[in-house]
């Protein structure tokens, strides 16, 4: 298993539409979102391969201080097994230095990926009401401050 930070070359897109939309359903992202994702100057995408198999993925971004966790999906054959913590963890090391905080929003209803991330050290911040469609569901927004900067060993 290897875990990969997504170029152009890698050329996964399908791959990456297809375990998220396994994993969300319709909030899942087409392969042109992931694709254009990996292409932005300050897109992440990063995903853990098994042999050419993408068995859990991450997209985020960053801007202005701020960074942003878009997508987080783990095949079902593989979860429990710390891939989506090491993910969040991965994703933390690769933000610029000057970032000050990172957001998602959540499902409220998914626990289990609350609880991954206040494991990964985020806190539950606000609801946005309704955020989500198919079906309507309030979002949890999650906040985690890393004034201090993340410690990169
Ligand atoms: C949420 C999800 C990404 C977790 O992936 P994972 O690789 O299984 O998570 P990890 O093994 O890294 O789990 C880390 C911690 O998260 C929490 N957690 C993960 N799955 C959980 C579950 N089903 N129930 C309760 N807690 C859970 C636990 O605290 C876990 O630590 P532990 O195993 O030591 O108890 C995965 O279940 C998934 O893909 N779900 C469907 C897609 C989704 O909901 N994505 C998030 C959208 S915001």
């Amino acid at each position: 298993m290897e875990l990969i930070r997504v170029s152009p070359e890698n050329n996964i897109y399908d791959e990456l539409s297809a375990l998220d939309k396994k994993c969300v359903g319709s909030d899942g992202w087409s392969a042109e979102s992931f694709e254009s994702e990996v292409k932005k100057n300050n897109g992440i995408v990063l995903c853990f391969l098994d042999n050419t198999n993408v068995i859990a993925l991450l997209s985020g971004y960053f801007a202005e201080g701020e960074g942003d966790i878009t997508s987080v999906a783990v095949d079902e054959n593989f979860r429990r097994k710390g891939l989506a913590q090491r993910l969040v963890a991965e994703f933390e090391k690769l933000l610029p230095d000057s970032t000050e905080n990172i957001f998602l929003e959540v499902r409220e209803s998914n626990a289990p990926a609350i609880n991954l991330y206040e494991k990964c050290g985020f806190e539950k911040l606000s609801v946005r009401k309704n955020f989500y469609i198919n079906p309507r569901e309030n979002a949890v927004v999650m906040i985690k401050n890393c004034s201090d900067k993340f410690l990169k060993e």
